[in-house]
């Protein structure tokens, strides 16, 4: 293409608010937002999570007025992550997490969109995403996928309306599916952590959701590169998401989002499913610092970050900052 007259007055199109606001391919709103919850069993008071003011362990009645006053700004839509106080190897008692959904579905009925996070890590003795074999170096594929097929299938019956498993085993996609099928929940919408990178950005959310690898003296694993995703193998990420989609997921995801957006942009493109992303705590953390110093204007580089992942191909934000989306997306026409 050759430069022609109209490229060479490009600033005419950036002159002014007007014309800034005609011609911007990318709007985000703020009914693209998912606000995640911690609720945690056996604490009496709220707890604050280091590094994202704002963010709480709740407990199973500061949840709900938390979701409330979330609902009078805009947010609808959450996703919950249950933190039991009984630990485990196997055999989990995911029963907890189920009554904070059925709280949650009595309390707000069809007001809220519960989604819930399907792992094991916050119920085991040792911070690991599943079940560990004797010798304690390997996480055990199938026995793993059977613990979650049956937590989805119990949250599923406490009313989730979607059920979403971070584990990154293989196969539990599959397994979730025909487990909610067979007890009669093909409504259940079931949005699979596809591209799950094996991170260095999950920091506070381990401290919030008591899941950081620990026991150390008879675990010998220590983190969780041999299931997550190494972040220098886009092809995994791919494959891992074609694999989710054909074993039946209605909605995939990258995960975290600012570090990945090329592989978001790619799969996007390529598997025509919803896309959602998860702006994960790290990264999230990571601008409140600076804001936090006086170095950037927090709100103004949440809502950046966000404009990339929708530029990227995400409709769905899974994001910390879900409840001040309103507010900080109407800020931005300050600042634009
Ligand atoms: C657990 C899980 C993790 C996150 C969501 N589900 C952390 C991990 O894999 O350690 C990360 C979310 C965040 O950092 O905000 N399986």
């Amino acid at each position: 293409m050759s430069v022609n007259k109209q490229q060479l007055g490009l600033r005419r199109l950036r002159l002014n608010p007007a014309i800034r606001e005609l011609t911007r391919e990318i709007r985000v709103t703020p009914e693209q937002f998912i606000q995640p919850h911690f609720v945690v069993d056996g604490i009496h008071e709220r707890e604050p999570v280091a590094g994202m003011p704002g963010v709480y362990r709740e407990t199973p009645h500061s949840l709900l007025k938390q979701i409330a006053s979330d609902l009078d700004a805009g947010v609808s839509k959450i996703i919950l992550f249950g933190v039991p106080n009984k630990k485990a190897t196997h055999n989990f008692d995911f029963s907890f997490t189920a009554a904070q959904i059925a709280a949650i579905k009595e309390c707000f009925g069809e007001q809220v969109w519960v989604a819930v996070d399907v792992c094991v890590c916050s119920a085991t003795t040792h911070g690991q995403c599943g079940v560990i074999n004797d010798a304690g170096d390997h996480v055990e594929n199938p026995a793993t996928v059977e613990e979650l097929a049956r937590a989805a299938v119990e949250f599923a019956s406490a009313g989730a309306d979607c059920v979403a498993p971070s584990d990154m085993m293989d196969g539990r996609v599959a397994a979730i599916r025909e487990g909610l099928d067979r007890n009669g929940y093909e409504q259940t919408v079931l949005m699979s952590y596809s591209a799950k990178f094996h991170s260095g950005f999950y920091g506070p959310f381990r401290g919030a959701a008591d899941s950081a690898p620990k026991d150390k003296d008879n675990i010998k694993l220590h983190d969780r590169a041999s299931y997550q995703i190494d972040p220098a193998r886009p092809l995994d990420a791919l494959a891992s998401s074609m694999r989710d989609a054909e074993e039946g997921a209605d909605i995939l995801m990258v995960k975290p989002g600012m570090p990945y957006l090329d592989v978001l942009a790619e799969l996007s493109a390529t598997i025509p499913l919803p896309w959602a992303v998860y702006e994960v705590s790290g990264e999230y953390a990571s601008i409140e610092a600076l804001a936090e110093v006086g170095l950037v204007d927090g709100p103004r580089a949440h809502v950046e970050a966000w404009v990339g992942f929708a530029r990227a191909g995400a409709t769905i934000i899974i994001s910390y900052g879900a409840r001040s989306a309103q507010q900080w997306l109407n800020d931005y026409k300050k600042w634009s």
